[in-house]
């Protein structure tokens, strides 16, 4: 283990590579001056898998390594931020398991909690008659949005955005797979959720007028075109920084202290979480200002109340409601002709890690039990492969991947295809708005000890499963969740429907009211 730490170390000759395994291995020495190392490696011994739970001092850090990158990704919680967390205590000579499993499991609690705070505010209510409930969307300098998308292309060296910030964010249509399909970019949510809330029924232009105040800035581009140059921190801080200070100019920013004030951010968190040692993302939501408003990402950071996850975007953009039912339609009628089917890379370096397991285990099998696509060798990028895969699929195995959450969960689930989980934080403590509590409704959950450890094979235990068992999940992702994973085109009309957009901006309003009730009390 400790060769593998020093062999996360940066080469220059791979400078994209560089940063981000620079910003692992300072996560890594952050751990070590803060514990002995010889501690530390024990932990890292008994604990060390794709995902792990690591105690320091005060902090918890849930590190995740990922897969591009050969490093460590983590979440990490100040217990003394957090009084619900119990404030732990570092134990110098030896590591107590179950103490330890103790701590986890009150870090749990904690995030168990919060989802279930946020499942509180969900709304049944139909927001269409708005009374009293008004949007109010700030008419940004362009500089926190449209400029950026202006730099598309040069944002990332290998890649030229354009085409896929096109059409409001959606990205150009995709005519194989039919009406309503785009090739969307993952990091798209900020352009898709602007043009469809400015549109909202509820919007107000008067903000005398408004409950809830949308900040349309594109904080995740902000940081993409930085990610992968070679600037300083307070290059990659400034524009976030101009921007509370714009805010703090503004009479609602004043008057709540941005309480009812919500971003979309379309990127993880962590991006914007950068700590003192790395030199990864910004700091934008590490701001004291930042505390107070509403964040909705696509992966939240599971100890913070204001982030709310919700769906990563997918290419699937219906018009109308009947865009929903013919595709419904289509995947309920599918000849499912693989049991599983797996969409992914192994990682290098990792011969133990569940991925290679995973790979292995479904290799063995004939194609029409386990399909395995490699993304190493093909194009997983072209939606086109992954969703007619998974249309012809009973079960689409989702391990982590760069960080916990994965776009394929949603791939899967919008083609009728059962996901099979194998941590809590890919999708039980991220999205409380738009999947259920109950999770074996939807998907299958295996821990990922039972196969690193236990050798449990995943193909043979998906067999087991009856065919009503299965029928009863389709029907249930295909009918009631997948209308509201989706994000409608911006000038969608889904009639009966509510999409992943309206979901959230009901229980936004919702939350308002409420907090707005608490403020006349
Ligand atoms: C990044 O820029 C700094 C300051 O300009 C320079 O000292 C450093 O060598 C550069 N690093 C890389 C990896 O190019
Ligand atoms: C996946 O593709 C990569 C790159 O072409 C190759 O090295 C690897 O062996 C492939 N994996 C499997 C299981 O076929
Ligand atoms: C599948 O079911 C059979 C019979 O009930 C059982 O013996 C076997 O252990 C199960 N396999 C797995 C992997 O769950």
């Amino acid at each position: 283990m400790a060769v593998s730490i020093s062999r996360r170390r940066p080469k220059s000759s791979k400078k994209l590579e560089a940063k981000q395994s620079y910003f692992g291995f300072t996560i890594l020495y952050n751990f070590l001056s803060r514990i002995s190392a010889l501690v530390f490696l024990i932990i890292l011994i008994y604990l060390w898998s794709s995902f792990s739970t690591l105690i320091t001092g005060n902090i918890i850090h849930v590190c995740f390594s990922t897969r591009k990158l050969n490093s460590l990704y983590c979440l990490s919680a100040e217990t003394g931020k957090f009084p619900n967390i119990p404030r732990l205590v570092t134990t110098r000579n030896r590591v107590d398991m179950n103490d330890r499993d103790e701590r986890v499991a009150s870090a749990v609690k904690v995030v168990e909690e919060q989802l279930q705070v946020h499942r509180s505010w969900r709304s049944n209510k139909n927001y269409a008659t708005c009374d009293g409930q008004g949007i109010y969307v700030y008419d940004l300098p362009s500089k926190f949005n449209k400029d950026l998308v202006g730099q598309c292309r040069d944002m990332v060296p290998w890649q030229n955005f354009c085409g896929y910030l096109s059409n409001e964010g959606l990205g150009e249509p995709i005519a194989n797979l039919g009406k309503g399909w785009h090739k969307t970019h993952q990091y798209s949510l900020e352009l898709i959720f602007h043009s469809r809330v400015l549109k909202h029924p509820c919007r107000v232009y008067d903000e005398k007028g408004a409950k809830l105040f949308y900040v349309p800035f594109y904080g995740g581009l902000d940081i993409l075109r930085w990610h992968f140059k070679n600037v300083s921190n307070d290059v990659k801080d400034s524009l976030g920084l101009e921007l509370v200070k714009w805010l703090e100019s503004q009479g609602p920013w004043k008057r709540n202290s941005g309480k009812d004030h919500v971003f979309v951010l379309g990127k993880i968190s962590w991006d914007f979480r950068r700590s003192s040692e790395t030199l990864w993302g910004t700091r934008l939501l590490e701001l004291e200002k930042m505390q107070n408003p509403i964040k909705l990402l696509i992966e939240r950071q599971p100890w913070h109340v204001n982030d709310i996850g919700i769906p990563h975007p997918t290419n699937f953009h219906p018009h109308s409601g009947n865009d929903v039912v013919s595709w419904q339609m289509k995947i309920m009628r599918s000849n499912r002709k693989h049991l599983v089917s797996f969409a992914g890379a192994a990682r290098a370096d990792a011969e133990e890690n569940i991925r290679s397991i995973l790979i292995n285990q479904c290799t063995s099998f004939g194609n029409d039990k386990c399909h395995f696509l490699n993304c190493s060798s093909s194009k997983c990028d072209e939606a086109e492969s992954v969703i007619e895969l998974f249309v012809e699929s009973e079960f689409c195995l989702q391990p982590p991947g760069d960080s916990p959450t994965r776009k394929s969960v949603f791939d899967s689930l919008i083609s009728g295809c059962i996901p099979v989980l194998f941590d809590p934080f890919t999708a039980y403590y991220q999205y409380p708005w738009h999947l259920p509590h109950d999770h074996d409704k939807y998907s299958v959950f295996m821990d990922k000890k039972e196969v690193t450890q236990m050798n449990v094979n995943i193909v043979e235990r998906l067999s087991n499963i009856s065919l009503r068992e299965r029928e009863n999940m389709r029907r249930y992702i295909i009918y009631e969740l997948l209308p509201g994973l989706l994000y409608g085109d911006y000038n969608a009309e889904l009639d009966k429907f509510q999409d992943a957009f309206a979901i959230t901006m009901n229980n936004l309003l919702e939350r308002v009211s409420r907090l707005d009730e608490a403020h006349k009390d």
